[in-house]
């Protein structure tokens, strides 16, 4: 097993003249929450669509227990157990909860989803199962309840831990994390930093990116700040806190 479950490496990407990500190293050891922190443009969600391969980086490294993944299609990094949520949610809101979460499943399952009704026997086993195992991931992230429930008629809150059900449904031994308490309530936020912290637990590392400091400074084994693409400083969240560099760039007076 690598030191580090993920690490990036000189990274960058360029879109046309701007430059998104500048050079970044960034370390993330195994069975850690690491928060990603910056102002809005930072680069922190195209530090997210380079680790899932949603977008190729113009140069560096991204190694992924200790393989390079950088370059690989979205599919086959997901396959190698890499979840992650979105900053605006998505979900299918015309699916039913569990639909959405089995849709998650299935990218591990050997059927695929559209047919697996027409198929044979064996498979509809592996439906079976596709559908207990979903069921357990609403049951992890506290939604079971909305099993039935169309996913575009919930809240906000819900949609975002229905996300997280759908991200476990991978089995993910990493999980990224894109402003999870973003239009969350305090306490929905409250919770959703007490789900990051029980999926801790359930050994899966977890990368975040939020900018309620509140939740980050309370969660986070260690901090990274990104400004203009680059990480700015490094450290434990008091580390962080009283950073001078870190105070001057985001966190204000
Ligand atoms: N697909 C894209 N095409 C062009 N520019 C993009 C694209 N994605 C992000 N950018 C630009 O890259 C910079 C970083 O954006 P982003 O990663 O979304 O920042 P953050 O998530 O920290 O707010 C911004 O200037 C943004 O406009
Ligand atoms: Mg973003």
């Amino acid at each position: 097993m690598a030191e580090s479950i993920l690490e990036l490496k000189n990274l960058c990407k360029y879109f046309g003249g701007v430059v998104a990500v500048d050079h970044l190293n960034i370390m993330v050891e195994h069975g850690k929450i690491i928060s990603i922190i910056g102002p809005n443009g930072a680069g922190k969600t195209t530090i997210f669509n380079l680790i899932t391969g949603f977008v190729k980086p113009s140069s560096g490294n991204i190694f992924y227990d200790g393989k390079e993944i950088n370059g690989l299609k979205p599919y086959l990094i997901a396959k190698m157990q890499i979840a992650r949520t979105f900053q605006n949610v998505q979900i299918f809101p015309q699916m039913t909860v569990l639909e959405n979460v089995m849709v998650g499943r299935h990218v591990m399952s050997r059927s695929g989803f559209m047919f697996s009704t027409l198929l044979p026997p064996v498979f509809r086993t592996e439906e079976k199962k596709i559908r207990e195992d979903a069921k357990q991931c609403l049951e992890i992230v506290g939604i079971s309840h909305f099993a039935q429930y169309t996913a575009g008629s919930l809240p906000l809150g819900t949609q975002r831990q229905l996300e997280i059900a759908r991200a476990l449904a991978v089995e993910p031994k990493l999980i990224l994390f894109d402003e999870p308490a973003s239009g969350l309530n305090t306490r929905e936020t409250l919770n959703m930093g007490k789900l990051i912290e029980k999926i801790k637990e359930m050994k899966i590392t977890v990368v975040l990116v939020e900018h309620d400091m509140e939740l980050v400074m309370d969660i986070s084994d260690k901090v990274n700040v990104v400004n203009f693409g680059r990480c700015i400083a490094s450290g434990d969240p008091f580390e962080i806190q009283s950073d001078p560099g870190v105070i001057a760039a985001y966190l204000g007076g």
